[in-house]
């Protein structure tokens, strides 16, 4: 019993626990042969732990190097962080290889020891007065020592769109410069000629980010890698295993009505569902019945724990869609929350000029149909809704959907 994953719920999954991804990863390897990837999903389905998994357990000779960027704000910030990552991870090799000949990061290495914890970085940030105007140069020069040790180096940068959306804050014009210098660097040499590969990742679709901002072409060299959902057998597997490998005695539809009411699984709440139902039976010491999901799930959608999980749903929409498409996609997901299965573009439609028509604005129909087009566009690709028939929108989870009935409708 003791070699049983823990239940995981909201720390990335350890590598040695990581399961149902293992032709995923086998995927992205492959396809990392001759690309640079982006990977993009929802919210808590699992992007870190695959890019853990690829850090921990690297192939191909590749040697990797991971970060996150989700609160950085230039681009200087973002070289910084890429080289502390990098020792962190290889230091001999930073010593040794990557930093031979070059001023900066030598000096900065030399300072390691008398600043003690975190050093590098401090030292690297003090080792130009001017990073912040010269981040290009240094940047440039980072790849170029890179590529000249001839190891293959696999950069894996989470939450980039974030870290956009922060540039594009602070300053669209260095947006489109990192952009576009980022660009450059993935096409020369090109990838299968190159030592480097960069595999980036997030929780909003960086298509649609940057659509947004005008900048698609920027990044459209990227091959998009989607992660795949967990299916239904996944699904009945982790239960099965969870829960029969703790000795937790259950009825056969117990699995089945896990599948069902998750809807299109976010794998959190798989965990903590069927790590609810576990306590349950440790606490009644009797068979779980398909009764005991269901208040499993009504009282998960409710408590503080999913709350806290599901709140950035909601509260992305007031942070990033301007007004219009603010209050036009509440309505839709509030109209979508309380279908039974789905709603259709007509209806949908309706709720858009319902919306426009008590906002007082007033738009020619072709605009509206635009306008409409592109909220529902970037529900999909932010991943609140599927199309899940020809012309049908859905939430694209169920528990997601529940709670959004319960508070928002
Ligand atoms: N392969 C898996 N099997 C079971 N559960 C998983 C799996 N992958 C992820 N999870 C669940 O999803 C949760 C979040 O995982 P992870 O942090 O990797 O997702 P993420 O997509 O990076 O999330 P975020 O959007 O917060 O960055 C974990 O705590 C765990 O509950
Ligand atoms: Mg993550």
């Amino acid at each position: 019993m003791s070699s049983l994953p823990e239940f995981y719920t909201g720390a990335p999954v350890d590598p040695v626990d990581l399961r149902f991804r293992e032709e995923f990863v086998a995927e992205l390897w492959e396809t990392l042969r001759t690309r640079h990837l982006v990977l993009t999903a929802a919210r808590r389905t699992g992007k870190t732990s695959v890019m853990d998994h690829l850090r921990d357990h690297p192939r191909n000779g590749f040697s990797t190097v991971l970060i996150n960027v989700q609160d950085l704000t230039h681009p200087a910030d973002f070289f910084q962080g890429l080289l502390d990552a990098f020792h962190d991870a290889h230091p001999d090799f930073v010593r040794d290889q990557l930093a031979a000949g070059w001023k900066l990061v030598g000096g900065a290495l030399g300072k390691v020891g008398e600043i003690g914890i975190g050093g590098f970085k401090l030292a690297l940030r003090q080792s130009d007065p001017d990073w912040r105007e010269n981040w290009r140069q240094h940047g440039d020069r980072f790849l170029k020592q890179a590529r000249k040790t001839r190891v293959r180096i696999l950069f894996i940068v989470d939450e980039l769109p974030d870290m956009l959306l922060n540039l594009s804050r602070e300053d669209a014009a260095l947006l489109r410069e990192f952009l576009a210098w980022f660009r450059t660097q993935r096409l020369n040499p090109a990838p299968a000629k190159d030592s480097i590969r960069w595999l980036v990742g997030g929780s909003v679709n960086l298509a649609g980010t940057l659509d947004g901002l005008g900048q698609v072409d920027l990044i459209n060299d990227l091959e998009d890698i989607p992660l795949p959902p967990l299916t239904d057998g996944d699904i009945r597997a982790f239960v099965t295993e969870m829960l029969g490998g703790r000795g937790v005695p259950y009825q056969e539809d117990v699995p089945p009505r896990i599948v069902s009411r998750l809807g299109r699984p976010i794998p959190l709440f798989m965990q903590m569902a069927t790590q609810d139902l576990y306590r349950l039976w440790k606490k009644e010491q009797r068979e779980i019945v398909a009764s005991d999901v269901d208040a499993i799930f009504e009282s998960l959608i409710v408590s503080p724990g999913a709350r806290t999980r599901l709140q950035h749903y909601y509260s992305r929409i007031r942070q990033y869609y301007a007004d219009r498409k603010r209050s036009i996609s509440y309505a839709l997901l509030g109209q979508i929350s309380v279908c039974q299965s789905g709603l259709g573009r007509a209806a949908l439609l309706q709720v858009t000029d319902r919306v426009l028509v008590d906002s007082g604005i007033e738009l020619p129909s072709h605009e509206r149909r635009q306008l409409f087009n592109q909220v529902l566009l970037d529900l999909e690709n932010d991943f609140y809704v599927i199309e899940v028939k020809e012309g049908i929108y859905d939430f694209a989870s169920g528990v997601l959907k529940s709670w959004w009935r319960k508070y928002y409708a």
